[in-house]
């Protein structure tokens, strides 16, 4: 690797995925050992506009692996999406003599990031971290397999006592206009009706299911919708199935932050540790303005054009699965 770059930056940016601490380890690990110097650049964008810069050293992120959230801070920057932003970001770049730029983060993240390569040249890769599982070019983004199980894992609690009190429960999760977590935990929880924005289905066919003759005996259902829904959040959705029947006992739990949280699974430290050193090796390799991908357990590099602002499809098999057993 004859690569002129000596000085990379790492960062995360956008919503903390469980993982991230495991691809910031990777990538520090992989640029000290291809000899570079390596920095963190704290809170994101913000950090980079502000110069909060720290090197870093293959100690400096021992005992992260396993930890949640990021120890690099993020953001949601504002001024980052001026190009006035931009500028004071680059100098700071500059005055470290960072050269490369490695970011972890999610759609948001590489739109910056395609910018500064735009404007500056600045060398680039990005490794896609969001629990929602929502970037095009890449079968899997680090933390949503642990979301996706801690949502499983809350849907079987809530389960429990659904069943002891003959319950209807609306349980709501995250993945902001994708359905992969709902689809994923719903299937996994063995829920009754999945409700995501990639399918069309309408309150009336929702109701037609809780209500269909193999059902309405049955009091206790669970039913998962992503928070994207197209028909409606947890509360919308209890609310008007409880103006249409007095016949189901209705509650909500809308599981939130907590599925940000915790320590990632084996499968997103693997994925993490791999898409680390992917990114490192890419960028001393030329590799620029692109993103880090997994397709079918091989490691690939999409530019950044053929990714940013493009829905990951949901597989419709995976829809099939969900109707056909949850009748
Ligand atoms: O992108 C990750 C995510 O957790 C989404 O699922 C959710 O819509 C959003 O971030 C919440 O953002 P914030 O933490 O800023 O409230």
């Amino acid at each position: 690797m004859s690569s002129t770059i000596q000085r990379i930056g790492v960062f995360t940016s956008g919503g903390d995925a469980p993982g991230m601490n495991a691809a910031i380890r990777a990538a520090v690990r992989a640029g000290i050992y291809y000899k570079k110097d390596v920095f963190g650049i704290m809170q994101g964008y913000e950090g980079m506009i502000s110069g909060d810069v720290v090197k870093l050293g293959a100690r400096s992120v021992g005992n992260i692996l396993q930890r949640g959230g990021t120890v690099l801070k993020t953001a949601r920057s504002e001024e980052f999406k001026t190009p006035e932003g931009r500028k004071k970001a680059y100098d700071n770049l500059r005055k470290e003599g960072i050269d490369a730029l490695i970011a972890i983060g999610g759609d948001g993240t590489f739109t910056g990031l395609h910018k500064l390569y735009q404007e500056f040249k600045m060398p680039c890769v990005c490794v896609p971290g969001t629990i929602d599982n929502d970037i095009a070019g890449t079968d899997y983004t680090i933390g949503f397999d642990t979301a996706t199980n801690t949502a499983v894992e809350a849907i079987d609690k809530i389960r429990d006592t659904a069943m002891s009190h003959n319950r209807l429960f609306f349980i709501e999760v995250m993945g902001r206009n994708s359905g992969y977590i709902a689809l994923n935990s719903g299937i996994a929880g063995g829920a009754g009706a999945i409700i995501i924005p990639e399918d069309g289905m309408s309150f009336d066919d929702l109701y037609a299911q809780l209500t269909s003759d193999e059902r309405i005996t049955k009091k206790s259902n669970l039913v998962v919708i992503a928070e994207g829904s197209k028909i409606g959040g947890a509360n919308d959705l209890a609310r008007k199935v409880a103006e249409r029947s007095s016949y189901f006992d209705i509650k909500v739990t809308i599981l939130g932050h907590l599925q940000r949280g915790g320590a990632p699974t084996y499968f997103d430290r693997v994925l993490a540790s791999k898409m680390g050193l992917a990114a490192v090796e890419g960028l001393l390799n030329g590799v620029v303005d692109s993103m880090v991908g997994i397709r079918h357990n091989k490691i690939i590099f999409n530019q950044f054009d053929s990714v940013m602002n493009r829905p990951h499809e949901i597989d419709s098999e995976m829809m099939r699965i969900a109707k056909i057993l949850s009748i």
